[in-house]
């Protein structure tokens, strides 16, 4: 079947806009999120990237430092989002998707995705994303970090690192160009956030629970300081995932606020 162009409220098509025009290459950074922010911010175009070999204060989700050794894909995209808040929210889910479905597609490994965007292959992560938004007035820009273990062996983390990631490397048992890879990812994202900018947000969540099975999963909670058990009820059209506590209150959990560990599937 022919694939349809996303259309807008107002009925005009939205093309999926071209990313990757510009990229800045670095051997060596603080963090790719901190250039790209400080471009952002000095008016680089929407879909400027900025990749490095290595990190050397790569930054993860909840504050964590993310370990970027040589050999894996480590990137920012600027993006400049014209929507909604609420709408703007989908933009992790979404680079989520992109980096599961290009993995899928590109290396036939079942890829699943852990809320909000975490990318797993037999449990263990492979990748993450850490979105950074900025409003001010109706200026808006989103910084899209992608980090994919990818030529680096989990053989070269900390044990307790290496317990819980995998690498394409370490479930291909060859290598991969990186330059492809992150092309490759592009061109899924953007499929997917051309339908976010037509107001189109059913597809992105379809397509996250497609590649998720976390959905009537039991989970534990780590709210703040406080951590509790409950079951997965679904994902609702902003990106919030949708839980019932043991005490039957429904919740909505909004990613950045809180991380869940799964505890079991139930059959
Ligand atoms: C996570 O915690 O799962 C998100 C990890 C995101 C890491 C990437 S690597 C490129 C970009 N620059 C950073 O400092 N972080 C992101």
């Amino acid at each position: 079947m022919k694939q349809q162009s996303p259309t807008r409220r107002d009925g005009s098509v939205k093309h999926a806009p071209h990313l990757g025009g510009i990229i800045i290459r670095f051997d060596s950074v603080s963090s790719t999120n901190d250039v790209a922010k400080k471009l952002a911010e000095q008016g680089t175009p929407e879909g400027t990237i900025v990749l490095a070999a290595t990190q050397k204060h790569g930054r993860g989700r909840g504050n964590k430092t993310w370990f970027s050794p040589v050999g894996g894909l480590w990137f920012s995209l600027v993006l400049r989002p014209e929507v909604t808040m609420s709408t703007i929210s989908l933009l992790p889910l979404a680079a989520g998707v992109a980096v599961a479905t290009t993995i899928r597609r590109l290396f036939r490994i079942r890829a699943m995705l852990k809320w909000p965007n975490d990318v797993t292959i037999n449990e263990r992560k492979v990748a993450g994303v850490l979105a950074e938004t900025t409003t001010e007035g109706s200026n808006c820009h989103a910084i899209m970090g992608f980090g994919i273990n990818v030529n680096n062996s989990v053989g070269s983390m900390t044990v307790e690192l290496a317990s819980e990631a995998t690498s394409i490397l370490d479930e291909l048992k060859s290598n991969v160009n990186v330059d492809w890879l992150m092309r490759e990812i592009l061109n899924d994202f953007s499929a997917i956030y051309a339908k976010i900018l037509a107001c189109d947000s059913s597809h992105v969540i379809a397509e996250w629970k497609r590649l998720s099975d976390m959905l009537k999963m039991s989970i534990i909670v780590q709210e703040e300081k406080i951590s509790y058990r409950a079951e997965v009820v679904d994902l609702d059209s902003d990106g919030a995932l949708v839980i019932q506590a043991q005490d039957g209150t429904i919740r909505r959990l909004l990613s950045g606020d809180v991380s869940v560990r799964e505890i079991r599937s139930r059959t």
